[in-house]
């Protein structure tokens, strides 16, 4: 098994990406063992791609590093480091331009989001991000990539990109590249705004009241559960009940999924009682939840020299073990490379 992921340094780590992708980094982290690896990035050569200031960018890249080790990520164990640091994600990207088409790209539903009515004013670079993110996980011949389910297009375009190039470029017997799948868990694939329960949790979102940053201290984050948008109903006891009740159904999917419980378990415990006591038991179970990882990531916050340091011992790893693909696809290529 290769597990490799990533995320960008913009913003804080919410909710979202907690329960959509890192908690399950730090599951395989935990039960890889002997049978592979995991390397896990901070996409910070992904975040230039929309306008950036530089240095709130270097200091979100250790923040998230920090954020990142506070939720478990572990770098005795695992591979962590920042793009920007291993020079190889870049030259495959080039590599894999030639292998990518337009039309794949133009139909991506991040950039159509992203670019909006002003394509023509976007950077290349958020148009041609996902085959950033394909050189990413391909460098690595990743087998499971853990992401949210808004990382479910990337990924089949990564494994377009690899079948297209394994074929051009490579005998069947003896591919370049290994097809990545996607683990996306099912409780928590989409967290959605606490503001909209039509919009993904986001940390582009400008209302601070949409999302729960693991930064959070308990009053803000029961002040924000208890602003949750929400309807004047009662939780139902099943849950045919939260269809079209978007608002509820988060809400009750983000307690399922951090206490570990079906969503109907909680229906079960909290169905018939309205949102006055769903919400405050809610707002403790995500105190309790976040409160070890938020003090552990102030601590880690005070020692930037350790940081930098972890982020450089994870680069030399990931260059060491990106050197064998990224010489193949040279290779395949025809590129004679010194
Ligand atoms: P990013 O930085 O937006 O998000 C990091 C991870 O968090 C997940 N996520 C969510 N999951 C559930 N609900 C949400 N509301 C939510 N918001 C975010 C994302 O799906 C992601 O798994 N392009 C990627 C970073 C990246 C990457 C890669 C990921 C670059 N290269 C290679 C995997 C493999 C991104 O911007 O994620």
């Amino acid at each position: 098994m290769q597990v490799v992921s990533g995320i960008q340094p913009t913003g804080n780590l919410h909710l979202g990406n907690y329960l959509g992708a890192i908690r399950n980094w730090v599951r395989m982290q935990d039960d890889i063992g002997d049978n592979g690896e995991c390397l896990f990035f901070l996409a910070d050569l992904h975040a230039i791609s929309l306008p950036h200031d530089p240095v709130q960018l270097k200091q979100s890249t250790l923040e998230m590093t920090a954020a990142l080790v506070a939720c478990g990520v572990d770098p005795s164990r695992s591979v962590l480091f920042n793009q920007a640091q291993v020079p190889a994600h870049a030259e495959m990207q080039w590599l894999l331009n030639g292998t990518a088409r337009m039309g794949w790209l133009n139909r991506m539903t991040q950039w159509k989001d992203k670019s909006g009515k002003n394509r023509e004013g976007q950077s290349i670079a958020l148009f041609t991000y996902p085959v950033l993110q394909a050189a990413d996980v391909l460098l690595y011949q990743a087998t499971h990539v853990p992401v949210g389910d808004d990382q479910k297009q990337h990924l089949e375009l990564a494994r377009d990109i690899a079948q297209k190039f394994n074929t051009d470029f490579a005998s069947e017997d003896a591919p370049v590249f290994t097809l990545p799948d996607p683990y996306i868990p099912p409780e928590a694939a989409r967290i959605m705004s606490l503001r909209d329960g039509s919009a993904k949790m986001s940390k582009s979102d400008p209302s601070d009241l949409s999302r729960i940053n693991l930064t959070d201290d308990a009053d803000t984050i029961m002040k924000k559960v208890k602003k949750a948008k929400t309807d004047p109903e009662p939780l139902p006891s099943e849950l045919e009940g939260l269809e079209d009740r978007a608002e509820a159904l988060n809400l009750v999917s983000i307690f399922a999924s951090l206490a570990g419980i079906s969503k109907e378990q909680v229906l079960v415990d909290y169905g018939g009682q309205g949102f006055g006591a769903f919400k405050p038991a809610l707002g403790e179970l995500l105190t309790e939840s976040f409160a070890p990882v938020t003090a552990r990531f102030r601590e880690l916050m005070q020692d930037r020299e350790a940081l930098d340091a972890i982020l450089a011992k994870g680069a030399a790893k990931a260059r060491e073990r990106s050197a064998p693909t990224l010489k193949a696809a040279y290779e395949a290529l025809g590129l004679v490379r010194g």
